[in-house]
């Protein structure tokens, strides 16, 4: 946590996510004299460049944190029997604890479909519909939580520890209704008592909804689209959006230079709000931290189990 120019306190995830990552390793060294060595498998379908560029990240961080840690990579042509026969050998596979599929999953490949076949123990990316499920009725202890939600609650509590500020009851506002962000958001923050509203494309004065947020959680995917006015004064800000646009300049090697932001003009939110996370270097971070963390929890359970 840094102070900024403006008034808010910059939310530094780098570092909160550094402290997951040793943590986790850390734990993963003093379970190797059991003979239990974490093992992800992260399975790459299809062409994706920023697919391919999220996996590759996935696997140096688990292989940093000392877990076993195998890449499956699969054709654009491969068929939904196929990727569900490797995810069937994947849930039998006892080394393996937590399967991660890395959407979006090629066109004609149903993913609701793929993600039900993963085993509810192994779903470190918390989509199965019985970790959903568990989510939604608040046993949030026995779920599997989606990363980028729970990355997001770990930074909202610490910011909250600093600033003082009282989670439960406040007016959050979370803008977006996806199924990785917006939904298991609105849920993590129902449970610590705070009175949610999911706020979407369709909703009508957007800025008044907004403009009402102790907390709000930005998770539309769309550049700079919340301006600073929009902010509640003092209000704790938490950015999801990582947006690639076009910057002045030219890279050294001729390309029209790009630069990432944030759904939320960071410059002028910093004069409103009482603490935001930048982009990047915010939530990103914390994604793949939160993801190392569930697949250590996936693997105490599943041996535990044993
Ligand atoms: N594609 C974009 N975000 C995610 C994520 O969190 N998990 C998976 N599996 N795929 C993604």
């Amino acid at each position: 946590m840094r102070p900024s120019a403006g008034k808010a306190l910059i939310i530094d995830g780098k570092r909160v996510s550094e402290l997951v990552l040793a943590e986790t390793a850390e734990k993963v060294r003093s379970l190797a004299a059991s003979g239990l060595k974490p093992g992800l498998a992260v399975v790459l379908a299809g062409n994706d460049p920023a697919s391919a560029v999220y996996v590759r990240s996935k696997g140096k961080a688990a292989e940093a944190c000392g877990f076993y840690s195998v890449q499956h990579t699969l054709p654009d042509t491969v068929s939904e029997a196929e990727v569900l026969k490797l995810v069937e050998d994947l849930n039998a596979d006892p080394l393996i604890h937590g399967i991660l599929v890395q959407l979006p999953l090629p066109k004609g490949i149903d993913s609701t479909r793929v993600l039900a076949a993963i085993s509810p123990a192994k779903d470190v990316d918390g989509f199965h519909p019985v970790n959903v499920g568990l989510l939604g009725v608040g046993e949030i202890d026995k779920a599997l939580v989606p990363c980028t939600p729970a990355g997001s609650m770990v930074l909202i509590e610490r910011a909250a520890a600093a600033l003082n500020f009282e989670v439960s009851g406040c007016n959050a506002v979370v803008l977006g209704r996806s199924n990785i962000v917006g939904k298991p958001m609105a849920q993590l923050l129902l449970s610590q008592n705070a009175t949610v509203t999911i706020a979407h494309s369709k909703t009508r004065d957007l800025a008044g909804v907004v403009g009402r947020a102790d907390l709000l959680v930005a998770a539309v995917g769309r550049p700079q689209m919340v301006p600073g006015s929009w902010i509640k004064e003092g209000a704790l800000v938490i950015d999801v959006g990582i947006n690639r646009i076009p910057a002045e300049g030219l890279t050294a090697d001729g390309k029209p230079k790009t630069r990432l932001v944030g759904d939320v003009n960071f410059d002028e939110a910093i004069a409103h709000a009482g603490a935001i996370t930048p982009v990047p270097g915010g939530v990103g971070p914390m994604t793949i931290a939160m993801l190392m963390a569930n697949t250590l929890k996936a693997a105490l359970r599943i041996a535990a189990a044993r």
